[in-house]
């Protein structure tokens, strides 16, 4: 179990080349079962997630490589229809499996995710969704047991909350269904918006991306593409962050402003000097910050990817600050090892209230997941002596060579393997 060494006060200079979004290269993989034809998708951060994915696809029946930051799948062979419960456990976004699986094979057997630490995570809107575009669900030995008789068939479907992976789930259904489906309160998210280029790169036929309704024809069949994942948004939101809890200066290349809009704004109100241009932000501490309380929303309100990141820096500014956290029930795992460090947060329901304090320090940690992960280790940079942050294996999930990328801007940063 590899643990994290950090030796904190040190302001972090210089500039960070953000990696490929996991959250867009995870449905853009799954879209490949949908097509015979080989596809090359650029920009793939190497990530424990997407490792379990390629793994996965292979298991199916789609051969898939990943060489460096690029994956290219080839043509297939039979798939199987069923995901088993030791690929789907190691990540919840297995269940994007549904959708192509149904399109192509009208079935799918896909094992029960169960619930992870930051909630539940049910998949009832996903189910909701594949009833009405024709499918037969039911629950088997702790299986779910998908069946199109007849195919897919285009519906309207209301989604009762604008799920990400449910939307992500119908679109990499639909598209190959008979007739059209209009699907409404759809996730905007651009990790969504970037999974329809990739469909329509395919010959899909997808209209609506980034508004409240989406609509799809589908169509019979679809070919291969080839396609560069968009940038990280939540990792960038990390990085600027990063510069403003530790007082430095940090240029992020490869990002798209437009995606981290709200924290750049969260963060100038705060007083961090931030310039942006096409493709490169560049983010100043040059004044004691003041707090801003958030609430995170679905996109493009605040991203609730980023509600511990933000955390970590209220607690150091001086005043109060409320964080309210409505997307998931149960995402503040953090604030019990945030405590460690010195922070002052009080919980009610899913408001966190933060008095800022002069200084952390340093302390022994444990990861819950993947971004209080983060978190903790934004803690570890502004604290004042050592931090051990343990569970890493939860960061190697969201964060490309975090290390390489924390000492190259002047942390004092190591992994240990014990
Ligand atoms: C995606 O998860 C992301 N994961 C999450 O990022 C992100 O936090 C989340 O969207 C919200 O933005 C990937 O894209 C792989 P949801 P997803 O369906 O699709 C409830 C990270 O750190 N819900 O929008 O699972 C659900 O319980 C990860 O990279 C239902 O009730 O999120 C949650 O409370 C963490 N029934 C809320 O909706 C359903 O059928 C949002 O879930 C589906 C969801």
């Amino acid at each position: 179990m590899d643990k994290i060494i950090i030796h904190g006060g040190k302001k972090l200079k210089g500039e960070v080349v953000i990696s490929g979004s996991k959250n867009s290269t995870l449905p853009i993989l799954f879209a490949t079962l949908l097509s015979d034809e080989p596809s090359i998708i650029k920009n793939v951060p190497s990530l424990a997630d997407i490792d379990t994915t390629v793994k996965f696809l292979n298991f199916i029946g789609k051969k898939t490589v990943k060489k460096g930051n690029i994956v290219r799948t080839y043509s297939s062979c039979k798939y199987k229809h069923i995901a088993p419960y030791d690929l789907v456990r190691k990540m919840r976004a297995s269940v994007l499996i549904m959708g192509p699986l149904l399109a192509r094979l009208n079935r799918v057997d896909v094992s029960l995710p169960g619930g992870c630490t930051i909630g539940a995570r049910p998949i009832d809107i996903h189910l909701d969704a594949f009833k009405k575009l024709g499918a037969e669900i039911f629950v088997k030995g702790g299986y779910i047991k998908a069946l199109a008789k007849g195919g897919l068939k285009g519906a309207v479907i209301n989604l009762k909350f604008p799920s990400v992976g449910a939307t992500e789930n119908i679109l990499l259904s639909a598209v190959l269904a008979k007739g059209r489906t209009t699907v409404v309160n759809v996730a905007k998210e651009p990790e969504v918006e970037d999974l329809v280029n990739v469909l329509n790169k395919m010959g899909a036929k997808v209209n609506g991306a980034g508004t409240e309704k989406i609509i799809i024809d589908g169509v019979d069949n679809l070919r291969g593409f080839t396609h560069e994942v968009i940038p990280d948004r939540i990792e960038a939101a990390t990085y600027m962050i990063a510069a403003a809890i530790t007082k430095g200066e940090i240029v992020l290349k490869n990002v798209v402003p437009k995606h981290v809009e709200t924290i750049i704004s969260k963060l100038k109100k705060s007083g961090l000097f931030i310039k942006e241009n096409e493709t490169t932000i560049r983010v100043k501490w040059v004044r004691g910050l003041n707090p801003q309380n958030i609430k995170t929303e679905t996109y493009p309100g605040f991203p609730t990817d980023v509600q511990a990141q933000w955390m970590a820096l209220m607690c150091l500014l001086k005043g109060h600050s409320k964080e309210e956290e409505t997307i998931f029930e149960n995402r503040f795992m953090h604030i019990a090892e945030l405590q460690r460090f010195g922070a002052n947060i009080k919980i009610n329901s899913r408001v966190a209230s933060i008095i800022g304090v002069d200084k952390f320090s340093g302390a022994p940690v444990m990861v819950s997941d993947l971004r209080a992960g983060a978190a903790l280790v934004l803690a570890g940079l502004a604290a004042e002596g050592e931090t051990v942050v343990s569970r890493v294996y939860h960061l190697d999930r969201g964060y490309e060579l975090l290390e390489k990328k924390l000492k190259k801007l002047g942390a004092d940063i190591k992994r240990v393997h014990v």
